[in-house]
């Protein structure tokens, strides 16, 4: 390494098989790989007008016009095209072997392109590359479908077998990058907030949210499982007993229940805890980042109503017939985002054999005026919850709840549910041990982040916002997941597959 005049130091190799730069300058370090340096982006090729370039991509289609030959060159950041003349041979020759979804090297110069033939619809439209070099980085075979459509003629089984090529698309390269900004967004205003990002364990153990579990086998501890996390629940109540007082994670969930279009077996929540907090705070929190989200983020979006309004759950039913009321006062204006929050849910809902259960969260708290008669055991079906449920265009994007912080009030939970003593402590003693040991008041919230996606990006479906989702049957196509496992590793966990009898 040595030090140049302007105080940067630069020198390659940084490492032995890759050459580079160090830059420290007046802010730290940073890298740039020597690669990335020679290679200009496609959406900036206009800067170099009269300029000799190169470019790094896919070949997006090749139309042979016999002397000249047009290619489209896609990156990240859009198409260009490239011109090649039949003055130089060997490059011409070269170029009319290209096929779609090549990845080439290109080097050429940009000029502009005559008035008549500027395509306003891309970055690079005004511009076409006259071809000096070329380079194939690597051959496809043809491609199972149109990269450059928007795949809605596709079947699902096809394009999520090919999904890597799927993804190239520039339809779901848009919404998985809008997909980061989101949530760089979310995190940077949390953290500044006060917010501290824990990650909390994937293998745990089973949640009671309503769901089934995903079930890991345990190999140490013969016989025993693991649970995947339907949520974080109970781990984010004891960050608020450890005492973080606010804390966020961009959780993975897990929940074995039947794929639809708002759901996956595998999906995002963005999920808050908070302590010495009331309903209100919460919910507000919440609200600003909403607004900020969309204001920042997608400024072509309107919200409807600001605050957003609230509503019982008993008022949405009458009114709307259901607890997630579409309050949008136009439905064709895809631009429209109506926010609502629905509240005062019953906290038990009558089972199928006469029993109570949650309607959505054990862990919640009822309302202050409440909790005599939950810890009472008396008049059940009339106590209401502090949940609060998030709408969004008649989606539920989030919901969450102050919760019981003493260990009483969620054992009277489990007691209206029906649990024995014994049944209470073999599956929540971990939350009501902590609870003795000084949990503050808390609530907090989680949001579907694949739903905000899905309608902020205006896809019918949260497969569009997700890079690798499972079909409707939960299966992972191109991973070809799940599978059989070899007889090895099942004599080891000490499990043993009973076929079903064949018909
Ligand atoms: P809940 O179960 O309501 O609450 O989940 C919160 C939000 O997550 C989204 N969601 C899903 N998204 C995609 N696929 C699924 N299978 C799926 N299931 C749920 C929804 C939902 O509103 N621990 C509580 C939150 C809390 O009280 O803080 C919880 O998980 O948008």
């Amino acid at each position: 390494m040595f030090l140049k005049k302007n105080n940067t130091i630069v020198r390659g190799p940084t490492s032995d098989n890759c050459e580079g730069w160090l830059y420290f300058d007046f802010y730290g370090v940073s890298w740039y790989s020597k690669r990335d340096m020679e290679r200009t982006l496609i959406k900036d090729v206009g800067a170099h007008v009269g300029e000799e370039i190169t470019i790094k991509g896919w070949v997006d289609v090749r139309r042979d016009h016999g002397k000249l030959i047009f290619i489209d060159v896609r990156d990240w950041t859009g198409p260009a095209q490239v011109v090649f003349l039949p003055n130089n041979k060997e490059l011409h020759e070269k170029a009319s072997a290209l096929r779609s979804e090549w990845v080439i090297e290109l080097t050429g110069t940009v000029q502009k392109r005559p008035e008549g033939l500027i395509n306003s619809k891309i970055a690079s439209g005004a511009y076409e590359m006259l071809a000096t070099g070329l380079v194939i980085l690597n051959e496809a075979k043809t491609p199972p479908f149109e990269v450059g459509a928007d795949g809605r003629d596709v079947s699902e089984e096809v394009r999520m077998k090919y999904r890597y090529i799927d993804v190239r698309r520039p339809r779901l390269q848009k919404n998985l990058r809008n997909r980061t900004k989101v949530f760089q967004l979310i995190r940077n205003y949390l953290i500044g907030e006060n917010f501290v990002e824990v990650e909390t364990p994937i293998l745990t153990k089973s949640t009671p949210e309503g769901a089934r579990d995903y079930l890991v086998p345990s190999r140490i501890h013969e016989g025993t499982f693991y649970a995947l996390p339907q949520s974080p629940q109970q781990y984010k109540q004891l960050c608020m007993v450890a005492g973080f007082d606010r804390y966020f994670q961009l959780a993975r969930c897990f929940r074995d229940e039947d794929t639809r279009g708002d759901r996956q077996p595998e999906f995002t929540q963005l999920d808050i805890e908070m302590s010495f907090v009331d309903r209100e705070d919460v919910m507000v929190v919440n609200e600003a980042l909403l607004i900020k989200l969309v204001t920042e983020l997608y400024p072509e979006k309107k919200i409807q109503q600001i605050p957003f309004p609230r509503i019982s759950y008993k008022e949405a039913q009458e009114k709307y017939g259901t607890d997630r009321p579409d309050m949008r006062e136009d439905k064709n204006d895809p631009n429209l985002l109506a926010f609502c929050w629905v509240i005062d849910f019953p906290f038990f809902e009558k089972t199928d054999n006469g029993g109570w259960t949650f309607t959505h969260n054990p862990f919640s708290a009822p309302k202050p005026e409440y909790m005599s008669d939950l810890l009472e055991g008396k008049n059940i079906g009339d106590i209401l919850t502090t949940q609060y449920d998030i709408v969004l265009n008649g989606w539920e994007i989030g919901g969450g709840s102050v919760r019981n912080h003493r260990a009483e009030a969620l054992k009277s939970v489990f007691r209206i549910m029906g649990f024995e003593e014994e049944r209470i402590l073999k599956n929540f003693g971990h939350m009501l041990e902590a609870f003795e040991f000084g949990a503050p008041p808390h609530g907090g919230i989680a949001w579907g982040m694949d739903r905000v996606m899905m309608i902020l990006e205006n896809e019918p479906n949260i497969r569009e916002v997700i890079a690798f989702p499972k079909t409707g049957d939960g299966s992972d196509l191109m991973m070809n997941a799940p599978s059989e496992v070899s007889p090895e590793q099942l004599r080891e966990l000490r499990l043993e597959i009973k076929k079903k009898p064949q018909k």
